[in-house]
C-alpha cells in the first residue's frame, strides 16, 4: 500500500531513527528554555493544563497530518504541497503553506540561535567556574551576557555554524549518529536535575503552582500562548515535520509515531518544569523573570549543588545538542527546497539559507544591547520575532494544514497514507483534525486578537 515515490535526500533507516530524530526536533529550547518560562508568565497550572490539551486535541492530529503530506509528497514542504494539490485537482495556492513555513523557519532559528548561544556559553561558564550561587549574581552573570552584543555574536555565530555543519552533510546521515546516544542522555540528566531540585527546593510550592489550575490566572492571551506553544514545542505548523515525514519508510505508521513524539514531548517539558520551579521559589526568584528564567535560576542550583560544575557542564551541553537537533529541522525544508528548485548543492544551498539567517539573528541579539530602546508597541525585534511565528504563523500554518488535509485531501491519499481507514482511532484523529483543530486554532486567533468584541458588535447590529 502506498505510494512508492522515493525522496531526493535519502531515507530514515528504521522507525525508531525517525522516532528518534523527529522528538530531537520537537525537544528543544522549547521545552526546556520556553515553556517554564512562558508558564511562568502566564498563571501556572491553568496554563499548564491548557497547554496539555492543544498537545494531545490539536497538536498530535496536526502532526499526523503533517507527516503524511510529507510521506506522500516525497520532497520539500513547498513541492510536496504543489504535488499533492495536482494530484487531487486542487488549488495550486494550497503551496502557501509551504512558503508560509519557509518564512516561520527563518525568523524563529533566528532567534533561536541566539538563546542556543546562551545555552553554548553557559556550558564555558560551567568550566570556568563563572556560575554564580545567588540570585543577585546569578542574575548579573546572565545580563553581563546578554548586554554585550560581542559576546551574543560570538555565541549565535558559533552554533549556526554547527547547524549548517550538518545541514550541509544531509540531515539523514548527520542526524541518526548523534540523536541515538544524546537523546536518551539528556533525559537521563533532566530526570538527576528534577530529583535534586525537588529535594533542595521548594517542592510543595513548586507542584502547587505547576499543577493546581486556578483559572482566575489564565488570560485570554494566554491562550493564544498555549496553542502556539504547543505548536512551537512539537515542531508543528512549518514543515519541519513535514520534511522528516518524507524520509520516512512506508511501512512504519504515522499515528502511533506521532503518540510517542507528542509523549516524550509533553514529557521533557513538565520535567523542565519540576527542575526549575523549585529551584525558582526556593531561591526567591520571579516566575515572570522572562526570558532569563532558566538561566538565572539553573545556574544558582549547579553553583550551591556538590559537583555542580560537572553537572552544570552536561546539562548545558545537552541543552546545546537538544537546541541543535531542533534547529537542523528548522533549517531543512527551505535546504530541501533549493536542492529540488535551484538545483544547488547542499552545502550551497545550507550556507546561503544559513546566512541570511544568521543576519537575521544579528539583530535579533542586539536588541539585548544597542537596540534595546527600539521596541514598537512594546516588542523589542526579538519579541517580535518570537511572537509573529510562535504565536501567529506556527498556527495559522497548523491550521491551513488542517483544512487542507480534514477537507480537501482525497479519502483515496488518507486511506493509503495511514493504512486503511477501519479503526476507531483513525475517526478519532479525523474528527480532530477536521473540526476540533480548525475550529480551536480560529476561535483562540479571534478571543486574542480582540475581534470577537468586533463580531459581536457586527452581530448586534
Ligand atoms: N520544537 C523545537 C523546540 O521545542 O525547541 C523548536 C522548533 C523546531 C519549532 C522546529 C518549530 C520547528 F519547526
Amino acid at each position: 500500500m502506498g505510494s512508492t515515490r522515493e525522496s531526493l535526500h535519502g531515507q530514515w533507516s528504521s522507525k525508531w531513527v525517525f522516532i528518534l530524530a523527529a522528538a530531537g526536533s520537537a525537544v528543544g529550547l522549547g521545552n526546556i528554555w520556553r515553556f517554564p518560562y512562558v508558564t511562568g508568565e502566564n498563571g501556572g497550572g491553568a496554563f499548564v493544563l491548557v497547554y496539555l490539551v492543544c498537545i494531545f486535541l490539536i497538536g498530535i492530529p496536526v502532526m499526523i497530518a503533517e507527516l503524511m503530506i510529507g510521506r506522500r509528497g516525497r520532497r520539500s514542504p513547498i513541492n510536496a504541497m504543489r504535488l499533492l494539490a495536482s494530484e487531487d485537482g486542487l488549488s495550486s495556492g494550497w503551496t502557501v503553506i509551504g512558503y508560509m513555513g519557509i518564512f516561520s523557519g527563518f525568523l524563529i532559528l533566528s532567534f533561536y540561535s541566539v538563546v542556543a548561544g546562551w545555552s553554548l556559553a553557559y556550558i564555558s561558564y560551567s568550566v570556568s567556574g563563572d556560575l554564580a550561587s545567588d540570585l543577585d549574581s546569578s542574575r548579573a552573570v546572565f545580563e553581563a551576557l546578554t548586554s554585550s552584543a560581542p559576546r551574543l555574536a560570538f555565541w549565535h555565530t558559533l552554533f549556526m555554524c554547527l547547524v549548517i555543519f550538518v545541514v550541509s552533510n544531509g540531515v539523514t546521515r548527520g542526524l541518526e549518529r548523534a540523536v541515538k546516544i544524546l537523546m536518551p542522555l539528556l533525559f537521563v540528566s533532566l530526570i538527576a536535575m528534577v530529583i535534586y531540585a525537588l529535594l533542595v527546593g521548594d517542592a510543595y510550592k513548586a507542584l502547587t503552582y505547576l499543577f493546581y489550575p486556578d483559572f482566575s490566572k489564565l488570560s485570554l492571551d494566554a491562550l493564544i500562548v498555549a496553542v502556539g506553544q504547543a505548536f512551537f514545542s512539537l515542531s508543528l505548523g512549518m514543515g519541519a515535520l513535514m520534511i522528516y515525514g518524507s524520509y520516512l519508510p512506508q511501512e512504519v505508521s504515522i499515528p502511533s509515531t506521532s503518540v510517542i513524539v507528542g509523549l516524550v514531548d509533553s514529557l521533557v517539558a513538565i520535567l523542565a518544569g519540576l527542575a526549575i520551579f523549585p529551584i525558582v521559589f526556593g531561591y526567591g526568584l520571579e516566575v515572570s523573570e522572562g526570558p532569563g528564567l532558566v538561566f538565572v535560576s539553573l545556574a544558582i542550583a549547579f553553583a550551591n549543588m556538590p559537583f555542580g560544575d560537572i553537572f552544570g557542564f552536561v546539562f548545558f551541553m545537552l541543552l546545546s545538542i537538544a537546541a541543535w537537533t531542533s534547529a537542523i529541522s528548522l533549517l531543512e525544508p527551505v535546504v530541501a527546497w533549493l536542492i529540488e528548485t535551484k538545483d544547488w548543492s547542499r552545502p550551497k544551498s545550507s550556507l546561503l539559507s544559513g546566512g541570511i539567517i544568521w543576519m537575521m539573528g544579528l539583530a535579533a541579539l542586539l536588541s539585548f544591547n544597542e537596540w534595546s530602546e527600539f521596541a514598537p508597541f512594546g516588542k523589542n525585534i526579538f519579541d517580535w520575532a518570537e511572537f509573529v511565528s510562535t504565536s501567529v504563523l506556527l498556527p495559522a500554518g497548523g491550521l491551513l494544514i488542517s483544512i487542507f488535509v480534514g477537507w480537501r485531501l482525497s479519502m483515496f491519499t488518507l486511506s493509503e497514507e495511514l493504512n486503511g481507514l477501519r479503526s476507531s482511532l483513525y475517526k478519532a484523529w479525523y474528527v480532530l483534525v477536521k473540526y476540533l483543530a480548525p475550529l480551536g486554532v480560529t476561535l483562540v486567533f479571534i478571543e486574542s486578537s480582540g475581534l470577537r468584541g468586533v463580531i459581536l458588535g457586527f452581530f448586534a447590529s
